[in-house]
């Protein structure tokens, strides 16, 4: 198994020849790519949960197996209602016995996840304030051959905090019963039974560990000890995400004249009913009235005759180019079908991980598409025109989808999908212009593909076209 590889339990058998004995000493060593423990720390409403899912979100997209583990949900399954912040005083032995319940009950998932299930990173989302509780997660690390990287959120801003507060914890199911300002006023409290336990990460203290510490939501951080390759994206990731409102605007070009044939890829403009979806499009933006948009096409004629229309300055990304279908560009799917039976019917089969003879799979996308990905987290209002693949690719990042679902989200030709970042996901509103296209989406097989192992043979063997394949194509 994978991660028993990555978590090498040695036994070192040291002879003491004078003492002329034997000891045993067990002890776990950290491989290079063991598995990866993240570590929140902070007071409430500081944006952990906000920063654990969003992290995780990205590292699953990247291809990085990872889960998040909130406490909190834990506590709320433990304890059916909530009643007030009294539960999470410094001195109510029951509460604190139950939190360390909780906290215990989450590392024992985080153990299962990480050596059992083949996850590469768990996030593990709690306060962690102290340093006593930080130091059974160390161990409890050791123990277990995974890497610990601590991520501290650190900020007094009150209006900050004021509008974290209304943002997240109003929603939550803590609070259903309650009415708004009870509600504000026991988070408070439950802020304040933290505060004085409360042990940032010190530079002195802590100078072993590995940890980035947000201060005043990016505004400053502060990076200790990095130990590899994955911890180094994390702060990477982390110093480019910003929190300021804005949306983000995603379509497809106009229908392009391989479009009308049904052809796959191919560099052809746009058709005449994509022109009038163009001008469509520069009336919608205009509409929408939004402050310094940034307009980003690829280097295909039909992304740029696009952008062309909308009067605006825009710019070009090579990485925006559309999937490059290799020895099929410019087929039909039905001419695929008759040349490369096998092909089509292996993409069928995994339709993300399958690579086009001398071209892309989605797999290869999605890290074409990575630096795409760090730009729009760091820019503001931004409008991508790209291509079927390439939206799905980038709508799969924002809307948390997985390797499977991603190659057949529906991005129709001239609709433009609109995401605004909410509390802790994404808001979607689709806009269809109204000017009518071809329909490119090509559904899922709907039975599944009754093969036989001959599929894994190699291509040259005769046998290799023995299976049966249900097409469902619309
Ligand atoms: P916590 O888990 O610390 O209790 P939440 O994650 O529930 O806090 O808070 C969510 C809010 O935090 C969101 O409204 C988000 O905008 C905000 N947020 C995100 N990052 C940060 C940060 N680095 N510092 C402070 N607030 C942040
Ligand atoms: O048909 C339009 C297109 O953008 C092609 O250029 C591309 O190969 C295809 O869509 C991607 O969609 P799918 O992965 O479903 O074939």
């Amino acid at each position: 198994h994978m991660t028993e590889m990555h978590q090498l339990t040695r036994t070192k058998q040291t002879t003491l020849k004078s003492l002329n004995v034997c000891v045993s000493l067990s002890s776990t060593v950290c491989m290079t790519n063991c598995p990866t423990l993240i570590v929140l720390v902070g007071l409430p409403a500081r944006g952990k949960t906000y920063i654990s899912k969003k992290l995780t979100r990205y590292l699953n997209w990247i291809g990085v197996p990872t889960k998040e583990f909130n406490v909190g949900q834990y506590r709320r399954e433990c304890l059916k209602i909530y009643k007030s912040f009294e539960f999470f005083r410094p001195d109510n032995e029951e509460g604190l016995k139950i939190r360390r319940q909780c906290a215990m009950a989450a590392l024992n998932d985080v153990r299962q996840y990480l050596s059992v299930e083949g996850g590469q990173v768990a996030v593990f989302d709690a306060t962690n304030t102290t340093r006593e509780r930080r130091g059974t997660i160390v161990k409890f690390a050791e123990q277990n051959g995974f890497k610990v990287f601590f991520v501290e959120s650190v900020c007094e801003d009150p209006d900050v905090i004021a509008q974290n507060i209304v943002q997240v914890k109003l929603g939550s199911p803590d609070y259903i019963h309650t009415n708004t300002e009870e509600a504000i006023e026991d988070f408070m409290k439950r802020i304040k039974c933290y505060e004085s336990s409360y042990q940032p990460l010190d530079e002195v203290l802590d100078r072993d560990l590995s940890y980035i510490k947000i201060m005043d939501v990016g505004r400053r951080y502060l990076v200790n000890r990095v130990l590899d390759h994955i911890q180094s994206r994390i702060v990477y990731y982390l110093m480019n995400i910003h929190i300021t409102p804005r949306s983000i605007y995603l379509c497809r070009h106009g229908e392009s004249d391989l479009n009308i044939k049904g052809r796959i890829g191919g560099d052809s403009g746009l058709s005449a009913r994509g022109k009038e979806f163009a001008s469509r499009l520069r009336k919608f933006i205009q509409d929408q009235n939004i402050k310094d948009l940034k307009v980003w096409t690829s280097q295909m004629k039909r992304t740029i005759q696009t952008a062309e229309c909308l009067g605006v300055p825009y710019e070009q990304w090579k990485s925006l180019n559309e999937i490059d279908a290799g020895v099929c560009e410019e087929m039909m799917y039905e001419e695929i079908q008759e040349h490369y039976p096998l092909e089509f019917a292996l993409r069928d089969q995994d339709k993300y991980r399958y690579r086009y003879p001398k071209g892309e799979s989605y797999e290869d996308l999605v890290q074409r598409l990575e630096p795409v990905i760090m730009e729009l987290e760091r820019q503001e209002n931004v409008l991508v025109i790209c291509h079927q693949a390439v939206m799905r690719c980038l709508l799969a990042y924002f809307l948390d989808k997985t390797a499977d679902e991603l190659p057949y989200l529906k991005c129709s030709l001239h609709s433009v999908l609109k995401l605004t970042p909410m509390a802790y996901g994404c808001k979607v509103e689709s806009v269809c212009l109204g000017v009518e296209a071809v329909n490119t989406h090509r559904n899922r097989p709907e039975v599944g593909i009754t093969m036989n192992e001959k599929l894994f043979q190699p291509a040259h063997s005769p046998d290799v076209f023995k299976f049966v394949v249900k097409y469902h194509v619309s």
